[in-house]
C-alpha cells in the first residue's frame, strides 16, 4: 500500500524534523533518536524498522557499532550460510561487495516503502547498526552483535570521516581537518555515529546473557586471534554447523581466507575505482584500511588511553565485559 507507507515515512520525517542537528562529525551528522546519535537521513528508517521490521524466526541480523568489523561479520555469515550454493574459486563475495551481499537494514527501509521481507529468500541476513532498544520489542530472529576495542574502534572512525570530509569539501577549506582532540573528547562524551559507544554494546551484552541460544556476542580482537573456532561458532549459531566432512575438507579454512582483509582489500570489486553502485560517500575502499588489532596505540595518548579505559571499566566491567 504505497499510500500508506508514504503516509507512515511522512510522519516519521516530520518527527524527525524536530530533533536537533549537530554537526561535529560533519559529514556525518547526527540527531539523538532515543538516546543514540544517528545520521538525520537514517532516522526515518530507524522508526520504520522499529514498527515495521518483521523478520523471521530462521533471519540473521548482523549487528555492529560502525567500524568494528562489519565488513568481516558480513562476508563471514554471507559465505557460511550460503557455502553449498558457490565454491570459493566462483565466490559471489570475488566480484561483490559484503555490503551489497548482506543488505543495510537501515538502507532497506530508506525508500518510503515498507520492504516485504517474506518474499526474501528464508533465511536472509540483515546487518544494522541499531541498539538493542530500538529494535523491535517483539524480534524473534537470531542475532549476531560484534564489538570492537572502543580504542580501535575510534581510531577506525576518525579516519573515515576524516577521509569522508577530504572527498566532501568544496572550496570550504576549514572544514577538511576533524580535529583529534576534538573527536576524540566527543567520543568519550558519548557523541559519535550510533553512539554512546558503551551503551550500545552494553544492550546487546546484557541481553546475550539473558538469552544466549538467540543473541551471539562476539569480540573483533578474539575472532583475529582465532577466526577459525569463531567461525565454527558462528556456524552452530547460525543453524549451518560445519560436518565432520567440511572440516577434513578444510572448509572452514577456505571461509576464513576468502573472507580476510588481505583478501578482500585486493578484490577489484573493492577498490574505488571500480565504479561502485553504493553511495560515493562511502567507497568500497572506505572500509579497508588496517585491519588489525591495537593499531590505537599509533594515535593515542596515554592519557586519552587511560581515558577511555576508565570509561570501559565504569560502564562495562560491573556487567563482566572487558577489552
Ligand atoms: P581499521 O580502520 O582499524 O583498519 P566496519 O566494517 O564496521 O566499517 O569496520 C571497518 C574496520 O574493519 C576497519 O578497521 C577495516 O580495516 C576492518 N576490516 C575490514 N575488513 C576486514 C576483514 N576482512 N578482516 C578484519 N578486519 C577488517
Amino acid at each position: 500500500d504505497i499510500e500508506r507507507d508514504e503516509q507512515i515515512y511522512n510522519s516519521y520525517e516530520k518527527l524527525s524534523s524536530q530533533l536537533p542537528i549537530l554537526d561535529d562529525w560533519y559529514p556525518l551528522t547526527l540527531q539523538n533518536y532515543q538516546s543514540f546519535w544517528i545520521h538525520p537521513s537514517q532516522v526515518p528508517s530507524c522508526m520504520a524498522v522499529q514498527s515495521h521490521f518483521n523478520p523471521r524466526p530462521s533471519d540473521i541480523l548482523i549487528v555492529t557499532n560502525p567500524k568494528s568489523g562489519t565488513t568481516w561479520l558480513r562476508a563471514l555469515s554471507y559465505a557460511t550460510l550460503h557455502r553449498h550454493s558457490f565454491s570459493i574459486s566462483d565466490h559471489p563475495l570475488l566480484t561483490t561487495t559484503p555490503e551489497q551481499c548482506v543488505p543495510f537494514l537501515e538502507g532497506l527501509f530508506n525508500y518510503h516503502t515498507i520492504p516485504n521481507i517474506s518474499v526474501l529468500p528464508s533465511p536472509t541476513i540483515f546487518s544494522t547498526h541499531l541498539a538493542f532498544s530500538l529494535l523491535p520489542q517483539s524480534l524473534d530472529c537470531r542475532i549476531v552483535f560484534l564489538c570492537r576495542d572502543p580504542k580501535d574502534t575510534f581510531v577506525s572512525l576518525w579516519h573515515l570521516v576524516q577521509r569522508l570530509r577530504i572527498s566532501s569539501s568544496t572550496e570550504d577549506k576549514s572544514i577538511v581537518e576533524l580535529d583529534f582532540n576534538k573527536a576524540f573528547q566527543l567520543f568519550s562524551q558519548g557523541i559519535s555515529p550510533r553512539g554512546p559507544f558503551w551503551d550500545h554494546v552494553l544492550g546487546y551484552w546484557k541481553e546475550s546473557k539473558r538469552r544466549p541460544e538467540k543473541v551471539l556476542f562476539l569480540k573483533y580482537e578474539e575472532m583475529m586471534e582465532d577466526p577459525v573456532s569463531h567461525l565454527r561458532k558462528l556456524a552452530e549459531f547460525m543453524g549451518c554447523p560445519f560436518s565432520m566432512e567440511e572440516e577434513r575438507d578444510g572448509v572452514v579454512e577456505d571461509i576464513v581466507k576468502l573472507c580476510s582483509f588481505d583478501n578482500l582489500r585486493e578484490l577489484e570489486v573493492n577498490k574505488d575505482n571500480k565504479g561502485s553502485v553504493e553511495s560515493r560517500r562511502l567507497p568500497p575502499s572506505s572500509f579497508f584500511r588496517k585491519g588489525k588489532v591495537g593499531d590505537w596505540v599509533n594515535y593515542l595518548s596515554m592519557e586519552m588511553v587511560e581515558k577511555l579505559d576508565a570509561i570501559t571499566k565504569e560502564k562495562l566491567h560491573g556487567f563482566g565485559l572487558s577489552f
